[in-house]
C-alpha cells in the first residue's frame, strides 16, 4: 500500500462518549486503522446548543483537529453536529473526505409495515431542516414522529460512567415514539442520536410492544471504509489508539472506558 493516507488516522468525532457506538463498528471493518476519538464533551451536550454558536463551534474546532491530528478522513458520529454542519465542514475543509450520520429515515422507511415510524434523537437532531428534507425525500408515505429527547444522551453518558440507568427514566423518554391509530402500530423507531445504542437494551425492555431499532453505526463505518483506499495487508501500529477530550481532563471512570475500548485517554 503505498498511498500514505492509510498511515492517517481516522478521526472519530462525538460531543462525548456516543461515537464510541460508531468506533466499535468501524474497528470490525478496519483492524488495521489508527484511530483517534474526539470527544468534544467540554461542549455536551450539544442538543441544547443554539444553531449558529454550534455551528461556529464546530468548524473553528475542526481546523484546529485537522492541522494536529492530520487524518485520512473524519467520521463525525454524531446525529445533532452531521444534521448541522456536515455541509459547511466539506465546504471549509475541501479535500478532506467527512462521512457524517444523519437519521436513518430512509432504510425505516423501507422497512416499515405499519408506515409509522419515529425518530429519536437530540431536540436539536429534531429541528434541524436537514431532518425535515430528509423526511420530504424519503418518507413521504409514512406517518413520521419526531421525539426530541432533553434526557436521552445524559442518561447514556451516565450508564456508560456508572453501570446503572434509571429505568423508569428510559421508560419516560421513549413513550412517545409509541403510536396507535386504530389496528396500526408504530413498528420502527430510529435511533437517531449515537449515544442511544448503549441503552439499547433498556429501551427494549421498557417499550409498550416490540418494535425495530434501527441502529445506523455498522452501515457509517462502512460509509468511511468505502472511501478510504484499500490496505494490502497490516499498516504499522506506531502510535496507539487515542481518545481526545476538549475538555483536557477524562475522570478515572472515563479514562476506564476508554481503556475498554482500547483508546488511551488524553
Ligand atoms: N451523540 C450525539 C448525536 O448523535 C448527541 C449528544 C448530544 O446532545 O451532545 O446526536
Amino acid at each position: 500500500m503505498s498511498d500514505r493516507s492509510s498511515h492517517r488516522p481516522i478521526l472519530m468525532f462525538d460531543s462525548g462518549v456516543g461515537g464510541l457506538t460508531v468506533l466499535r463498528e468501524a474497528r470490525v471493518l478496519m483492524p488495521d486503522r489508527r484511530f483517534v476519538y474526539v470527544a468534544d464533551d467540554k461542549a455536551f451536550p450539544y442538543g441544547a446548543w443554539e444553531e449558529p454558536a454550534l455551528q461556529a463551534h464546530i468548524l473553528d474546532l475542526f481546523a484546529k483537529l485537522l492541522d494536529r491530528f492530520q487524518p485520512a478522513i473524519s467520521v463525525i458520529a454524531c446525529n445533532t453536529a452531521s444534521t448541522l454542519v456536515i455541509d459547511a465542514l466539506r465546504e471549509t475543509f475541501p479535500g478532506h473526505p467527512f462521512v457524517g450520520t444523519v437519521p436513518a429515515i430512509k432504510p425505516a422507511a423501507e422497512r416499515t409495515r405499519s408506515g409509522l415510524v419515529s425518530v429519536l434523537a437530540t431536540p436539536g437532531t429534531v429541528k434541524r431542516q436537514y431532518t425535515r428534507d430528509l423526511i420530504g425525500k424519503w418518507a413521504q408515505k409514512c406517518h413520521v414522529r419526531l421525539v426530541g429527547s432533553n434526557n436521552l444522551a445524559g442518561l447514556a453518558e451516565a450508564y456508560m460512567r456508572e453501570g446503572f440507568v434509571d429505568e423508569e427514566a428510559v421508560r419516560a423518554e421513549i413513550a412517545p415514539c409509541f403510536v396507535q391509530h386504530d389496528d396500526l402500530r408504530t413498528d420502527i423507531v430510529v435511533l437517531a442520536c449515537t449515544h442511544y445504542p448503549f441503552l439499547a437494551n433498556r429501551m427494549r425492555k421498557t417499550a409498550p410492544w416490540p418494535v425495530d431499532w434501527i441502529d445506523p453505526a455498522e452501515a457509517i463505518a462502512r460509509r468511511a471504509l468505502s472511501l478510504l483506499p484499500a490496505v494490502d495487508g497490516p499498516l504499522p501500529q506506531s502510535e496507539p489508539d487515542i481518545a481526545v477530550f476538549t475538555s483536557g481532563k477524562p475522570d478515572f471512570a472515563i479514562s476506564r472506558l476508554m481503556q475498554g475500548f482500547g483508546l488511551s485517554a488524553r
